[in-house]
């Protein structure tokens, strides 16, 4: 049996990337991961295959054994992981509650390569893993210290394990979508002062490129124009020009000296 496995399927860009698989990868069933288990089920209704919902919560260390077990159970062919759960808190990182500090990074990273880890010993010829980075991952971005970090490490993960993985005829692609309008942002914006948003990219786009990246060669790939162009500046331009454009973008400069309670 063939199966393709999404995490974060639940919202957003997984949930898209989830629900249009079927017309770009080949499996016989499809294996979703998140939190809320009635989300998972209803994608029954927008897929052909049969849809699994293993509904977990990946910053429990214990999650990704659950997967282990039912892999060791099933014994499929992997034939796509898609890592497309994870948060970001963007605030000054003294600020950031300590649930979410480590939280961010069991979810963005951790689970993420446990996930790959899992899967990668039931993965062959043709298989894929694409991982759900983000333009915050070519460079620091201040006010989100934690959550560029830990895109920075599924960028470097996934490019370097492709190199690693390509005589076994696997490939690992990173998307590194631009802001998107989704649920990611009413998590975030809990604690959130990042406030101006020169574009908002819709998670239909990012999940048609992501489709159409998975067809190429690439090892990651930033979907839009002013994505691009975004990371076009990062390596043109000293990263401590860019964070300081950012930070007056975002009217946060006095933040940098307040104290705790202004
Ligand atoms: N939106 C953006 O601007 C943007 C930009 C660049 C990169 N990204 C990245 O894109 C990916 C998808 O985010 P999105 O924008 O589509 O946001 P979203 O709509 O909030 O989706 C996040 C997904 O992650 C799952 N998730 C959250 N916490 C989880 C946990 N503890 N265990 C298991 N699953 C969990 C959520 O499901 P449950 O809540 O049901 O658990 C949901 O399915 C993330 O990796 C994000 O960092 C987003």
């Amino acid at each position: 049996m063939k199966v393709a496995i999404v995490t974060g399927a639940s919202s957003g860009i997984g949930k898209l990337l989830a629900a249009g698989l079927e017309k770009h990868a080949s499996f016989d069933e499809l294996w979703v991961i998140a939190r809320s288990e009635e989300k998972l089920k209803a994608l029954q209704a927008e897929v052909k295959v049969p849809v699994r919902p293993v509904p977990l919560d990946l910053t429990d260390a214990e999650s990704t054994g659950r997967v282990k077990e039912l892999l060791a159970q099933e014994k499929p062919f992997v034939s796509v992981l898609i890592n497309a759960s994870g948060y970001g808190v963007f605030e000054r990182f003294d600020r950031i509650p300590e649930k979410d500090v480590s939280g961010m990074t069991d979810l963005n990273c951790r689970a993420l390569a446990m996930m790959m880890y899992a899967v990668l010993p039931y993965c062959g010829k043709g298989s894929i893993i694409v991982n759900i980075a983000s333009v915050a991952a070519f460079q620091p971005v201040p006010f989100g210290a934690e959550y560029a970090a830990t895109k920075a490490y599924v960028l470097a993960l996934s490019r370097a394990a492709n190199r690693e993985l390509r005589p076994r005829g696997i490939r690992v692609l990173a998307v590194c979508p631009y802001w998107t309008k989704t649920a990611f942002f009413d998590r975030a914006n809990g604690n959130s002062v990042i406030t101006h948003f020169d574009c908002m990219y819709d998670p239909a786009f990012i999940a048609k490129k992501t489709f159409r990246a998975m067809k190429k060669k690439k090892d990651y790939v930033v979907p839009g124009f002013i994505a691009k162009a975004t990371h076009a500046l990062t390596k043109l331009l000293p990263h401590s020009f860019v964070m300081t454009v950012f930070i007056a973008q975002q009217k946060l400069g006095s933040r940098n000296f307040a104290d705790k309670d202004s």
